[in-house]
């Protein structure tokens, strides 16, 4: 069949295909450990999973009102008028099936062929997938260990002009955990000013912070009217099987929004938005129960990879991913993830999943037990020290 010419465009997410990988070398009996996917490995807490159950029992069974119930827009809007600072009405609130689909149509909204787009790099891999599919011009910005894997802006502003319609950003990030700082996003709100573009904010890891307080470029002055931002609920309250994200949207864009959201999947399952409600109203305990133990696994992981000859890693200060450079181990993190994965059991990702300027790390996923991690501390020991040893960390940094 010939497929339409934008699909030779499209992308992926590696991460559903190297946990296939993973999944094909345990059927033949051997063990790995998964740090692959970037999923909470807890239980969406029970009074959520109670609503959910109640809500189908009361007959929420049907379609919803496309941009969501006005409930769970309400709980939304004053969820986020308190945690992003500025001020959320539930009418500038899109419900969708995931934090994806925010980004997907946010995309399809906005850009026309030839438009400029800066997006992370690395980053999460759908942002560059969908400007390439719609025939946008994808820019990256580096997002560099030197600084903290933070984008910074004062290289952004070599990358944006009149032609660019939209810059993708995303803090705290995947796969880095970078945190931009304040004076970053105003930086980057003056040059969406200037050059007149709009911003995507993927915040979706913005409870997920190990320090400091949570910045929306949103809250700055006059940025919520050229801003999306994007956040859900897959991460914060351990429900990425539900699929509900959303999006809030400069007037100007919750009409077209919509119209994509009726054109696609009419609404969002209608027992989930109520789900939703509950983990916004009711008690927050068990989110922050699961950033302590997330922190706590990041400095396992981190001072564990820190001590393997060849590796190291910043501590990140947000999100739930480690992103070592490798290079002293003079493989690229596409050989050396191969590696592991086959020698050691071990499944992570290349950094090139997330972008070329990742082409020297890995990407590990500690949203997984400490002994899981534990055991996978072992185990990459033991891929690498052979490595080093036959002398391929003489070489740092020849990796490419
Ligand atoms: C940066 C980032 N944005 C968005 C998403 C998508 O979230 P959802 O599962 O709600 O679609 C992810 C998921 O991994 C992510 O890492």
């Amino acid at each position: 069949m010939n497929l339409a010419a934008r699909m030779s465009r499209i992308g992926t997410e590696t991460a559903f295909e190297a946990g296939a990988r993973a999944r094909a070398l345990e059927a033949t009996g051997k063990s790995v450990v998964h740090m692959e996917i970037g999923e909470p490995d807890f239980d969406t807490p029970s009074n959520i999973r109670e609503a959910a159950k109640r809500a189908f029992d009361r007959g929420a069974t049907h379609y919803t009102p496309t941009p969501g119930i006005p409930e769970l827009r309400e709980a939304i809007a004053a969820d986020a008028t308190a945690r992003k600072k500025f001020p959320v009405s539930a009418d500038r609130v899109l419900v969708m099936p995931g934090g994806k689909p925010v980004m997907f149509f946010a995309i399809l909204a906005l850009v026309d062929e030839g438009d400029e787009v800066v997006y992370p790099d690395p980053g999460f891999p759908i942002y560059e997938s969908m400007v390439n599919y719609v025939g946008g011009k994808a820019i990256p910005g580096p997002i560099r260990q030197e600084n903290g894997f933070r984008l910074d802006p004062d290289e952004l502003a070599t990358l944006v002009n009149e032609r660019t319609k939209l810059v993708i950003i995303n803090s705290p990030a995947n796969p880095t955990g970078g945190v931009s700082t304040g004076e970053d996003l105003e930086k980057i709100a003056a040059l969406a000013h200037r050059y007149d573009f709009t911003v995507l904010a993927d915040e979706i890891y913005g409870r997920i912070l190990y320090e400091g307080e949570h910045v929306s470029i949103a809250s700055l002055p006059d940025m919520a009217e050229r801003t999306i931002v994007l956040d859900g609920f897959s991460k914060t309250y351990a429900m990425t099987g539900w699929r509900l994200g959303y999006a809030i949207v400069p007037e100007t864009l919750v009409t077209p929004l919509s119209r994509l959201i009726v054109n696609s999947v009419s609404c969002t399952n209608a027992a989930t938005q109520w789900a939703g409600v509950e983990a916004l109203t009711g008690p927050q305990d068990s989110v922050d129960v699961m950033v302590r133990e997330f922190q706590a696994r990041r400095d396992l992981i981190v001072d564990g990879l820190n001590a393997i000859p060849g590796f190291n890693c910043l501590r990140p200060k947000g999100a739930f991913y480690a992103f070592p450079d490798i290079s002293a181990t003079g493989l690229t993190g596409a050989e050396l993830a191969d590696k592991m994965l086959y020698q050691g059991g071990v499944c992570a990702l290349s950094g090139t999943a997330f972008g070329q300027v990742g082409r020297r790390h890995l990407r590990f996923s500690y949203a997984t037990s400490s002994e899981n991690i534990a055991e996978a501390l072992k185990r990459i020991r033991a891929v690498v020290e052979p490595i080093m040893a036959a002398g391929a960390g003489a070489r740092p940094g020849t990796a490419r």
